[in-house]
């Protein structure tokens, strides 16, 4: 049986340990790390979101502000509140909750955020320092994922890990902090996306295979190898009339026929999901302890 890697019992547990730090902080230097949310529109999956990380905050003592705009604000009422964040010492970091409404250009509203704040990760400043391995606010679920390698104490030097995806906010980011020649990192690193003719010939190579593609079940048991450790980053909705919701939630990876062959692998939910909150909180406490500077 694989290692079933817990991303709701780690994220738990950094839950725990920024609860400590936070405490700490306030006891020594009077700062509690205030992370700010900016909410355009009444998008019902990101309202969860959004409620989760003002509970998050408050369990761990964080200040949390929540602002929520009407739909049908205009991008300069949106990039105003950017601006007054930027400047505001109380708020350590925010985001600004995506999608945004059609009409508002998201990467005007990305590249506004001071890169001093930016603890989502998405300005271009924060990606290029990844990049050349430079200190900087890495996207928090890329940032989940390597947490989970470090705290399952899985080398990745040398690996040959597959991603597959090249979203900005996953697949580039992760695939870019794992060659990096850093002890944590330092693998060989492939990325897949739909113009791979076949992408199996890649992912049946992988040591370490990365799913962030938002298909369902994409991938079966033929596309990997033994013993193959496998992070699953999709959360997508399918039709199930046997839950009550009408719908449950899978990855992109079929989770029945892969673990069998793999030696460790996150589930969804429980795997990446959860961690994603928790760096976000993570980098938040970086910001107000000056621990990036
Ligand atoms: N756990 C979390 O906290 C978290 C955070 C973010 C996202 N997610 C989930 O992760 C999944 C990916 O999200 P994302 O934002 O990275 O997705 P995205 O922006 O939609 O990008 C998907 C990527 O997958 C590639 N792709 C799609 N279908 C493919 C196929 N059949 N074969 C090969 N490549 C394929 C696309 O290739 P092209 O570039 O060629 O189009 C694209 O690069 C979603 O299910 C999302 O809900 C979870």
């Amino acid at each position: 049986m694989p290692t079933i890697i817990d991303g709701k019992a780690t994220s738990a547990q950094i839950r725990a340990e920024l609860k400590e730090k936070t405490a700490k902080l306030k006891a020594d230097t009077g700062i509690i790390p205030g992370l700010a949310v900016l909410l355009v529109g009444a998008d019902p999956a990101s309202q969860i979101y959004v409620n989760s990380k003002e509970k998050a905050c408050k369990e761990i003592g964080f200040n949390s502000i929540i602002k929520r705009m009407p739909a049908d604000s205009s991008e300069k009422d949106v990039l105003a509140v950017v601006e007054a964040w930027n400047n505001d010492p109380a708020i350590h970091g925010f985001i600004v909750q995506l999608p945004l409404p059609k009409h508002i250009d998201e990467d005007k509203v990305i590249n506004a955020v001071s890169p001093d704040k930016d603890v989502d990760g998405f300005h271009p400043a924060s990606l290029g320092r990844l990049v050349i391995g430079l200190p900087c606010f890495v996207s928090c679920t890329p940032a989940g994922i390597m947490e989970l390698f470090k705290r399952y104490n899985i080398d990745m030097k040398g690996k040959h890990v597959v991603v597959l995806g090249r979203s900005n906010i996953v697949g580039k980011p992760i695939a870019n902090l794992l060659y990096q020649k850093t002890p944590e990192a330092n693998a060989v690193v492939t990325i897949c996306h739909t113009g791979a003719k076949d992408f199996s010939v890649y992912t049946k190579q992988a040591d370490i295979l990365i799913a962030a593609v938002g298909v369902p079940d994409l991938i079966k048991a033929e596309h990997v190898k033994d013993g193959v450790v496998v992070i699953d980053v999709g959360i997508n909705r399918v039709d199930d009339d046997t839950k009550p919701r009408g719908y449950r939630l899978t990855g992109d990876v079929d989770y029945a026929q892969v673990a069998p062959k793999a030696s460790a692998i996150t589930p969804v939910p429980g795997g990446v999901g959860p961690m994603t909150i928790a760096m976000l909180l993570s980098n938040t406490f970086k910001s107000a302890s000056g621990e990036l500077k």
